[in-house]
Order: structure tokens, then sequence, then C-alpha cells
């Protein structure tokens, strides 16, 4: 078993500058010594070469950056996609969730019909007329739908994708309403704070771990740091209270683990400046840990 490991330090998708540190602080927090024993090979691949460039609004769709984040985001997926060409589990290090976009565009050429798992306070399923800040991280799951900017959603050169009935989100407490209807429309599976609440993390990732096994081959995690509550979490650019423990998201990973569902995953959004000493980074690596089959025993 091997395992790439590929930074994508990009801020591009939103507003608050840092989140391209994201992939240096998780590095910090020992991603690789971590995961050493986990695999057969781990291999740091670097970092997706993103640069300094400007801010730019695009004039006819008002979506921040949008050149630079097709373009960057056509950068990962050659990446990713080569990842899993040469037999590795792919694992990218955020960066804002919009490079979802390029991850999905490398892995999704791999599958028939690959699920993906959204944990995440928020949908992130908004588009340029439903999207209340013009930011691209709040619009990737739609975005690899084929509901989109057409720059977007062509990345990688075909579309859609993933299919609305592969998809799960866990940990929603922060939905738009054109998202909520988007959701509703296409019928997405969710698992608000609501339903986790109510039923508790074991039944809802035994439900969704069901749900997925029957319909697809491969499963892609989507994980935000936002995820979490911002008590256990708090290096994210968009925190919203209530949120997902520190022991719940242990417990999902650990049953994702046993479930051998999962064949790529990402984890983004974690920001060191507004950080508490690296602890954002720190609950990654350690849940990367439950993913990859870690025991406490
Ligand atoms: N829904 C809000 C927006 O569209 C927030 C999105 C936050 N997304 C994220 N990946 N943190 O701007
Ligand atoms: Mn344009
Ligand atoms: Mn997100
Ligand atoms: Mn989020």
């Amino acid at each position: 078993k091997k395992l790439s490991i590929i930074g994508m330090p990009m801020d591009l998708g939103q507003m608050r500058r840092g989140v391209d540190m994201g992939p240096s602080a998780i590095r910090y927090a020992g991603v690789v010594e971590r995961l050493r024993n986990l695999f057969d090979e781990v291999h740091d691949l670097g970092d997706i070469p993103i640069g300094r460039p400007e801010v730019v609004i695009d004039e006819q769709s008002n979506l921040r950056n949008l050149h630079l984040v097709a373009e960057k985001n056509e950068a990962l997926s050659k990446e990713v996609d080569q990842a899993i060409s040469s037999g590795s589990f792919p694992l990218v290090l955020g960066g804002d969730h919009s490079i979802a976009i390029g991850t999905l565009a490398g892995v999704s050429k791999h599958y028939k019909s690959l699920g993906v798992i959204w944990y995440d306070a928020h949908g992130d399923l908004n588009t340029a007329e439903t999207s209340p800040s013009g930011n691209i991280h709040g619009m990737p799951l739609a975005v690899s739908l084929g509901i989109g900017h057409k720059m977007l959603t062509s990345v990688g050169g075909f579309e859609p994708k993933i299919k609305p009935e592969n998809i799960v989100l866990i940990g929603a407490r922060a939905l738009d309403e054109g998202e909520k209807e988007l959701i509703k429309e296409i019928g997405i599976k969710v698992y608000t704070m609501h339903e986790i609440d109510r039923l508790g993390m074991t039944k809802v990732m035994e439900e969704t771990i069901e749900y997925l096994k029957e319909r697809t081959d491969g499963v892609h995690l989507s994980l935000d740091l936002d995820g979490l509550d911002p008590h256990d979490a708090p290096g994210v650019g968009t925190p919203v209270t209530g949120g997902i423990s520190y022991r719940e998201s242990h417990l999902a990973m650990e049953m994702l683990a046993e479930s051998k569902l999962i064949t790529s995953a990402e984890f983004v959004e974690v920001n060191p400046i507004l950080d508490d000493k690296n602890k954002t980074a720190s609950v990654a690596v350690a849940l990367m840990g439950s993913l990859f089959g870690e025991k406490l025993l």
C-alpha cells in the first residue's frame, strides 16, 4: 500500500488569507511521521505551485479568481490522476475547499460510480447565482455535479464528476437558501447536526457506509475542518458553532477505516493564521491517523 501526499496551497477560493499555509501547517504537525507506519511507502510529492497571484474578480460572473482557480485545479487534477495511476492512495492537503474541484476531477476518471463523503458545516453547493459571497470555496460540490461556471465544471475535460445520489453530506449546519433548494431538487443525502445529535455518529456512519457500499466503486472523503466544532478546530476561515466534536470525528474516521471504503481523501480549510498554536492542523493529522487504520490498542 502506497500513499501520495499532495499539497495544494491555494487561498484563491475565498477572502481570508493564510489558508495557503495549510499544507505547511499539516506537515509541521507531523503528517508523514504519523502515517509512515500505516503504509508500505509514503511519498510527499510537495506542493502544486500557486505563486502569488493578484486577486481578480471576473467581470461577467462576479466570481473571485475564476480563471486562476480553474487553472490551478487543472494542475492538481493531473497530479491526483497520476498518483492513482501509479497505484497510490492520493491524500490532498488544502488549501481552501475550491481545491476539491481539481481533486475530484483527478479521482473521478478512475471510477464508474464514485461516492463522495462531504464532511463540512457547509454544503458548498452554491453557484454564481446563489452565492452570497462570490467565493468559489462555497461551490466545489455543485461544480463537481456539473452545476456552475463552465470554466470550473470543465476542469479535467469531462463532466459531471459525480452523481447526486452518490453524495453524503455530514455535519451540515450553515446551508444557504439556494443550496437547500438544490439538495431537495436533485436528492442529496444529508446528515445535518440534527441527525448527528439524534441518531449519534455511530448510526450516521453505519448508514452512510451501507448506503455508499451498495452504489459506488470508490469513495472520496472531502473533509473540511470547519465540519468540526470551532472549539476543536479553531483555525478555519468560516467557523460555525455547534459542530461535530473531536471524538465523534475520530469515531467517524475509525468506522471508515474499518469499512475499507475510502479510496482518496482531502483535508481542507486549515488556516494557521487563525489557529491556536497549530491545533487545527494537529487535529487533521490525528484524524488522518484514524482514517488510515491507527488503533488505540
Ligand atoms: N456558503 C458560504 C458561501 O458560499 C460559505 C461557504 C464556506 N465554504 C467552505 N468551504 N468553507 O460563501
Ligand atoms: Mn472570464
Ligand atoms: Mn467546505
Ligand atoms: Mn465549510
